[in-house]
This record gives C-alpha cells, sequence and structure tokens, in this order.
C-alpha cells in the first residue's frame, strides 16, 4: 500500500519563532526599506521564501558533524571528510573549496575571462554573469525557446539551445570562448531542469571546438531527481549515479554548497585540468584562504560533507520535490499564473500576467513581492527587470520574464506554512488592480536589486 500524502521524511528535533506582524507594521517596514524586500529585517518576516540559499534546516547529523571539525590551518581532517564526499559523486581532479558560489565563479573568471571573451550558457544566474561580465566579458544565455515562455510544459525547459551554441561558437570564435556553461537546474528560467541528453550533447559540441565544459551545479540534486522522473532510462537509477554521469561530462564546475549540499554556507571549484587548477589556487589564496579549508571554517567542510550524502537521498528528493509541486498547485487553484512545469526549489509567479497595467519598466515583479510582504509578512524576490534590466552601457530594458520567486528553504516549513502562504497569494490576487508600478529611487549599477531603494508610482 503506497499512500498519496507524501510526508517530509524527518521529525522536527528544535525549532524558532516566527512573529506575526500587522499590516501597519509591515507597511512601515516597507516604507524604511525603500520598498525593497532585501532591506528588511529577517525578524519582521513571517514567512521567507527569498531564497533557499544557506537558509535550509540542517540535520541532527550534520550538526555532530559541526563538531567533529577540525579546524586545523593546513591538512585537516575535516578537509579529507569534505573531499571524500565532493569526489564520490563529481569525480574532478581538483577540488578547490571556497565559502560560497560566487567566490568560485570570482576565482573561476578572473582566470580565464577578460575583454574580447565570451562565456555561453542556459542562463546565467546573476551573480555568475556579474562576475563574467566584471572581467569585461561577456555572458550569453542560450536556453531553449520554451525556457522564455512561462506555460511552455516542456520537461526540460533548462535545457539549452544547441544550434544557438553552434551558430555562437562559429560566430564568436572558439578561441575566445574559454567555457560552455549549464546552470543545473536554472534557476533564473524557474528553476527549470536540464535533460541528460542536453548535458551529454552540450559537452559533444564544446569538445568538439576544444572549449571545457563546465556546470553550475547547485541544484544538481534536485536536476538528477527530475531526470530520474522525466528522462527515458532513469526511472530505476540511483540519484547519485544520475550525478556522477551528470558530472562525467563536465570538465569542471562551480558550486554553491548553500542549496542541494544542504550547508548554511560553502563552495567550491573543481577542474581536471591541472594547470588550470594552479592558477585558480593561486588566486584562492590570494581571496579565500589555503587550499585545504578556502573560505571555510573546518566545521563548515564537515557540515557540507554529511548533506551531501543527506541530500541525494530519494526520500528526501521525493518530498522535496512534492512540497514544492504542493505550492504550485495550490496557486494554479487559485488562478495565480506560475511558471510551469514546477520548479526545483521554487515557484515562479509570472507577475507579467498578474498585473498587466504595470509597465516592465516600472518593475511589475517588485511590485508584487511588495505586496506579498505587506499583505501577509511573506518575502519572495524579484526576478525580474529590476534585477537583470539594467545594460552595462548603462541603458535600461525590460527583462525577457517578469517573476516573483517564492524559493523553499530545504526542510524547514510544514504544509501549513505553504497553506498559509496560498492563502496570502490568493488575497494579493484579489487586489492586484490597485497595485502601483515603483521606480529607482537610489542603487549602484552592478547587482542593484540588492541594495537598491525604491518608491511608489502613483
Ligand atoms: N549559481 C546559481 C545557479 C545560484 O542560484 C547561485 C545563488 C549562485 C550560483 C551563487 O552562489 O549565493 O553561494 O554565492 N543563488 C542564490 C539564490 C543567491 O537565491 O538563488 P552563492
Amino acid at each position: 500500500m503506497t499512500f498519496k500524502t507524501v510526508i517530509e521524511p524527518f521529525r522536527i528535533h528544535s525549532v524558532e519563532p516566527i512573529r506575526l506582524t500587522t499590516e501597519d507594521e509591515r507597511r512601515a517596514a516597507l516604507a524604511k526599506a525603500g520598498y525593497n524586500v532585501f532591506n528588511l529585517p529577517a525578524k519582521e518576516v513571517l514567512i521567507d521564501l527569498l531564497t533557499d540559499s544557506g537558509t535550509g534546516a540542517m540535520s541532527r547529523d550534520q550538526w555532530a558533524a559541526i563538531q567533529h571539525g577540525d579546524e586545523s590551518y593546513a591538512g585537516s581532517p575535516s578537509w579529507e571528510i569534505f573531499h571524500a564526499a565532493v569526489t564520490n559523486l563529481f569525480d574532478f581532479a581538483h577540488v578547490i573549496p571556497t565559502h560560497q558560489g560566487r567566490a568560485a565563479e570570482k576565482i573561476l573568471f578572473s582566470v580565464i575571462g577578460g575583454p574580447g571573451r565570451s562565456v555561453p550558457s542556459n542562463t546565467h544566474f546573476d551573480t555568475t554573469r556579474a562576475n563574467v561580465e566584471f572581467t569585461g566579458a561577456t555572458a550569453v544565455d542560450l536556453v531553449i525557446a520554451e525556457g522564455h515562455d512561462p506555460k511552455a510544459l516542456h520537461p526540460f525547459k533548462g535545457n539549452m539551445d544547441i544550434a544557438a551554441l553552434e551558430t555562437f561558437i562559429a560566430e564568436t570564435g572558439a578561441e575566445n570562448v574559454p567555457v560552455v556553461m549549464l546552470t543545473i537546474t536554472n534557476n533564473s528560467g524557474g528553476g527549470q531542469p536540464v535533460s541528460m541528453a542536453n548535458i551529454r550533447e552540450v559537452s559533444a559540441v564544446a569538445h568538439a571546438h576544444g572549449i571545457p565544459f563546465f556546470l553550475d551545479a547547485c541544484r544538481f540534486a534536485e536536476n538528477a531527481w527530475f531526470i530520474k522522473l522525466r528522462e527515458e532510462g532513469y526511472a530505476n537509477a540511483d540519484v547519485a549515479d544520475i550525478v556522477r554521469e551528470m558530472a562525467s561530462y563536465a570538465d569542471g564546475m562551480t558550486m554553491s554548497a548553500k542549496k542541494d549540499p544542504l550547508g548554511n554556507i560553502g563552495g567550491w571549484l573543481a577542474m581536471n585540468d591541472p594547470e588550470l587548477a594552479t592558477q585558480c589556487r593561486n588566486m584562492l589564496i590570494l581571496t579565500e584562504g589555503f587550499p585545504t579549508y578556502g573560505g571555510l571554517a573546518g566545521r563548515d567542510l564537515e557540515a557540507v560533507a554529511q548533506g551531501l550524502s543527506e541530500a541525494v537521498s530519494h526520500d528526501y528528493l521525493q518530498y522535496r520535490i512534492a512540497s514544492t509541486s504542493y505550492l504550485g498547485e495550490g496557486l494554479t487553484k487559485a488562478g495565480i499564473p506560475v511558471v510551469m512545469p514546477y520548479g526545483g526549489h521554487a515557484i515562479y509567479i509570472d507577475a507579467r500576467e498578474m498585473l498587466p497595467h504595470i509597465d516592465p519598466l516600472q518593475y511589475p515583479g517588485q511590485s508584487l513581492a511588495v505586496a506579498l510582504y505587506e499583505v501577509g509578512g511573506v518575502r519572495g524576490c524579484e526576478i525580474g527587470t529590476l534585477m537583470f534590466g539594467m545594460q552595462p552601457d548603462g541603458t535600461e530594458k525590460p527583462a525577457a520574464m517578469e517573476l516573483v520567486r517564492l524559493a523553499i528553504p530545504r526542510r524547514t516549513y510544514t504544509q501549513s506554512h505553504i497553506d498559509y502562504v496560498i492563502e496570502v497569494c490568493t488575497e494579493v490576487k484579489s487586489r492586484a488592480r490597485s497595485l502601483p508600478g515603483y521606480r529607482i529611487t537610489q542603487g549602484p549599477k552592478v547587482l542593484r536589486h540588492f541594495t537598491a531603494r525604491l518608491e511608489p508610482v502613483i
């Protein structure tokens, strides 16, 4: 007998209080925060779906691993445990620990980027794009057409457009393309997976031109679970083996251990090329730390190592993906437009469709994110023109999609929390016509969505 309810495969061991506030309090908090939810104090947020990055609950065994941490400067046993856990899934010759994903990106692109170079991906995450562009190189997104259509029901909407990649390499010149990347799952494109067939093909195209192929593998376990569920030939495969196969086509990877590896902090850069590894390690020593701890404490290395073994558990992944879908189904039933199919780590509300009266350059996604907080204390994140609209030449143009991401921290919220979120979204939908656009009053040129201040356009 199998039951239809997919339960949390854990029980709660330690709890954190969360605080209800009034709508008036939240309105005041928003004004103080310059209508940017990144500026809100977390203690004034009830359900925090800003990100799934570093916000998950660690397991009993991870906390125990923290106690086991060894803080030796060089050659710590915690490094050996971390290294073994990483290479058990991603068998690259060189593993370079960093404090989080963007540190790995910074090091990699400082070495291989630079003016005149171009780096294609399915969709670069914002920090990846920023780190590429910071070196003077160009970041190019080549996701399949379905990836731009919130309604298209493609099982692997994160796939790269292979023909576009071929054309891109021919036009740019292989010598100007230092790496081809794939983000798994494709975060900025809706948390959509990439198929094993596509990973294989991207690898083949890159290698045919002598270009290395790297994975941005933050959500590798969720991607592997989708391959198991949706791709022919993998239904009976073990997720760990699917991960090993994905890694086998790549020459290296960047990783934020704050996502699927279930850490609160951590990351790494890995590769097979020994010369590239030497250059990256030199940068690591300059900016992060000694090669056996990078930017991390020994205890963090151990927490991530333990997290990696839990991340590929089938019970965990079944629960993880089912609980994200539960939010998606609830919103769909309430008539709220969301990116389909439901993503792995998040549900993305289509703000362009929900708030058609707001001009893209007045940030409909931001308006929706502000309303979700105002109405119910729920914090989501705009992934639209505020995040992506600023061009390197200082002009602004509408992003491909105007989304609000409701990211689900791992193992943190229960079904009743999610039922509450669905109710809040439903109430916001009923107020949709009255929601204003926004203008920026203050903001930096790079990664402005983190710190910009805005005001409603009334
Ligand atoms: N790549 C992807 C696909 C990401 O989603 C992130 C972070 C990074 C790289 C950078 O890693 O945060 O450890 O430096 N994404 C977070 C998010 C911030 O909310 O999606 P980091």
